[in-house]
């Protein structure tokens, strides 16, 4: 105990986490760090498949992403959610419409991430199962340049409503009213099993489901990819 005070005093702790995190995770981690001022962070940001990468190779103290790997033996839960939207600039011509057919958005020119990204492979998951191919015009490996490529009107995309997260509504994005949409997922922490995990790794975790939201907020866990205990606060 009193090491893992000490632990708490000092320590490091190593995350990675998807790209459409970086809209939640570093605001909760700059209050758990403000709360232990000795703790030495350091917070690498990539997509899905970089991160199942790293995860497969315990290469961090923990990892958030989207949806939890099958192939991965992980505990994984759910911290949040991540509703995925059809963005489009506020003048497009589909904006204002009601339950736009999404055949009708796969006619559009689209800009989306690059190939890897959970975000990505959600969106074309949802048009394939309609039988509809995306007309790709640009790939981007950014959220936020995505975002400025639909102003600068090359296209509309699927992305994470928390991209518009300090912006909302006053900018120049808007979420369409497309059936099916949002796609909602998921933001998950999580870590390979049997791992054993550093007290500053398990402080931190209680710091996230304290502060979980939407329906990743109840607090027992019925999303069933846990499969290992979830470690007490330190
Ligand atoms: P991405 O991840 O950064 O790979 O798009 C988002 C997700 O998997 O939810």
């Amino acid at each position: 105990r009193l090491a893992d005070m000490q632990g708490l005093k000092r320590g490091r702790l190593r995350i990675a986490m998807v790209t459409t995190a970086k809209y939640l995770v570093p605001r909760l981690l700059g209050e758990f760090c403000s709360r232990h001022p000795g703790i030495e962070a350091s917070l690498t940001v990539t997509n899905r498949e970089k991160l199942l990468a790293r995860l497969a190779a315990n290469e961090d103290d923990l990892v958030i992403l989207g949806k939890p790997p099958s192939e991965l033996d992980v505990v994984a839960t759910p911290i949040a959610d991540n509703p995925l939207v059809v963005l489009a600039r506020h003048d497009h011509p589909l904006a204002g419409r009601n339950a736009i057919p999404p055949e009708r958005i796969a006619a559009e020119p689209f800009v989306l991430r690059e190939p890897g990204s959970g975000t990505r492979l959600a969106a074309e998951d949802f048009f394939a199962a309609r039988g509809c191919r995306l007309k790709v015009r640009m790939e981007l490996g950014s959220n936020e340049a995505i975002k400025q490529a639909i102003v600068g009107g090359l296209g509309i995309s699927v992305l994470s409503r928390h991209t518009l997260a300090l912006e909302g509504d006053a900018g120049p994005l808007r979420p369409l009213d497309v059936a099916g949409f949002p796609l909602m997922r998921q933001w998950h922490v999580a870590y390979p099993a049997g791992k054993h995990l550093s007290a500053v790794a398990s402080a931190f975790i209680a710091h996230l489901l304290a502060n979980r939201s939407g329906t990743a907020a109840p607090a027992p866990q019925v999303a069933a990819v846990v499969t290992g205990p979830v470690p007490a606060a330190a």
